[in-house]
């Protein structure tokens, strides 16, 4: 085990995280870190066996009350959700939202999507000099929509949320994550109340009026909690796995001329770009309950924060062979970009769907997309959950 300080090494971390994560797992599964956000300390596991095996482990909490009063970084939350509780309460909460969110609501949304696409790509090829921002014009826009129309909140104040939303999860500054968590659970609330004098056949309406075989539904904290869970990934994720899907393919013109040759391969492709640049560097935080060996290592009780680098996880050479090169026809399947455990993503079939036919629809529509800036230039999103670009600079031509 070493000793890290991720806060020293600054940007470049940001920038290129997977060398530092290799380094580390070359040394062992287990380190001790300083947080890029300068004011934590954690273990991070890396490596695939070891960052599942800690994903599964029981011992470790997501009860942020298990948490050592120590732990300065609080993300925020509206009210309780599945990521911030552990079973029984998480089996509840999961239970009923799994009989709402199911695969035929998902499938419904498939011409919305393709519309939505459609919609922006013809804006994305007026766009003037023929440049854009690819965050901007489509990797930002899709996932919102169909967030928005899943939940039933088609009037979402965007620029708002978005704002909030963001700087809840990744400012630097614990006073502005809570100012604009603050402000998005008051906007949620009035949304939740509107929903509630006003349903339709939506998620949301579903989640506020529906209960199980005993009569259980969610309470009204839970209600808040789930739509900003919801809201959230459905906001913060599914961006960055078209940014950085897309960002791959452009850097690497044989795979892009490869898929553009045969679209088929895009559900194929899309899996590769979960595994090779995902949007969860490290997924929330893991808190231990107990004395445990991770790995080999002995990680004290009492609330230590452990995070798991699924970045690494899923670029472990020990699992996939050549791991830093951007393969679409290998197999990636086992990534684990959506998790592992009982906490593995809700939304991951939602996501797909939305990142395949944005792919598909770019490529096809867009034979002239191009980078229009140069790699190391692209600013990235800070901290250690997320990993996608502010923004993403094209050239775009039919
Ligand atoms: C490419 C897009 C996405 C990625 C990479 C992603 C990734 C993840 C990961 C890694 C987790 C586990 C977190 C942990 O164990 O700490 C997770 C959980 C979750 N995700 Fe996603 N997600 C994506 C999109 C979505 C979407 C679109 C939704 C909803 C519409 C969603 C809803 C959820 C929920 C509700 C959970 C918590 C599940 C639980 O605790 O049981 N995600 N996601």
């Amino acid at each position: 085990m070493t000793h890290v300080d991720l806060a020293a090494l600054g940007e470049s971390f940001t920038r290129d995280p997977y060398p530092v994560y290799a380094r580390l797992r070359s040394q062992g599964p287990v380190h001790r870190i300083r947080m890029p956000e300068g004011n934590a300390e954690a273990w991070l596991v890396v490596g695939y066996e070891a960052g599942r095996a800690a994903l599964a482990d029981p011992r470790l909490s997501k009860d942020w009350s298990k948490a050592s009063p120590d732990l300065v970084l609080r993300p925020p939350s509206a009210g309780p959700h599945m990521l911030r509780v552990d079973p029984p309460h998480h089996t509840r909460l999961r239970k009923l939202v799994a009989r709402e969110f199911t695969p035929r609501r998902v499938a419904e949304l498939v011409p919305r999507v393709q519309k939505t696409t459609d919609e922006l790509i013809d804006a994305l090829l007026d766009a003037p000099d023929g440049r854009a921002d690819l965050v901007e014009a489509l990797s930002f826009p899709l996932p919102i929509s169909v967030i928005c129309d899943l939940l039933g909140v088609p009037d979402l104040d965007r620029t708002s949320f978005r704002g909030w939303s963001n700087e809840a999860l990744t400012a630097t500054d614990q006073a502005d994550r809570t100012a604009a968590a603050t402000a998005l659970a008051g906007y949620l609330a009035e949304l939740v109340d509107d929903k509630r004098h006003h349903p339709g056949d939506d998620l949301m309406s579903a989640l506020i009026h529906g209960s199980d075989e005993d009569g259980d539904g969610l309470g009204p904290g839970e209600l808040l909690g789930m739509a900003w869970l919801l809201l959230i990934a459905g906001h913060e994720t599914t961006v960055n796995l078209i940014s950085n899907g897309v960002l791959a393919l452009l850097t690497h013109p044989d795979q892009l001329a490869a898929l553009r040759a045969d679209l088929s391969r895009t559900e194929r492709a899309v899996e590769e770009m979960l595994r090779y640049d995902g949007p969860v560097e490290t997924p929330t935080y893991r808190f231990t309950t107990e004395p445990l060996t991770l790995a080999g290592t002995e990680i004290p009780g009492g609330g230590e924060l452990v995070l798991v680098a699924l970045a690494d996880a899923n670029r472990d050479p020990a699992r996939f062979p050549a791991p830093d090169r951007f393969d679409l026809t290998r197999d990636a399947r086992g990534h684990v970009a959506f998790g592992h455990g009982i906490h593995y993503c809700l939304g991951a079939p939602l996501a797909r769907l939305e990142a395949r036919i944005a792919v598909r629809t770019l490529l096809e529509r867009c034979g002239g997309l191009a980078l229009d800036i140069h790699p190391a230039a692209i600013t990235w999103r800070p901290g250690m959950l997320i990993r996608g670009p502010y923004s993403l600079p094209v050239r775009v031509g039919p």
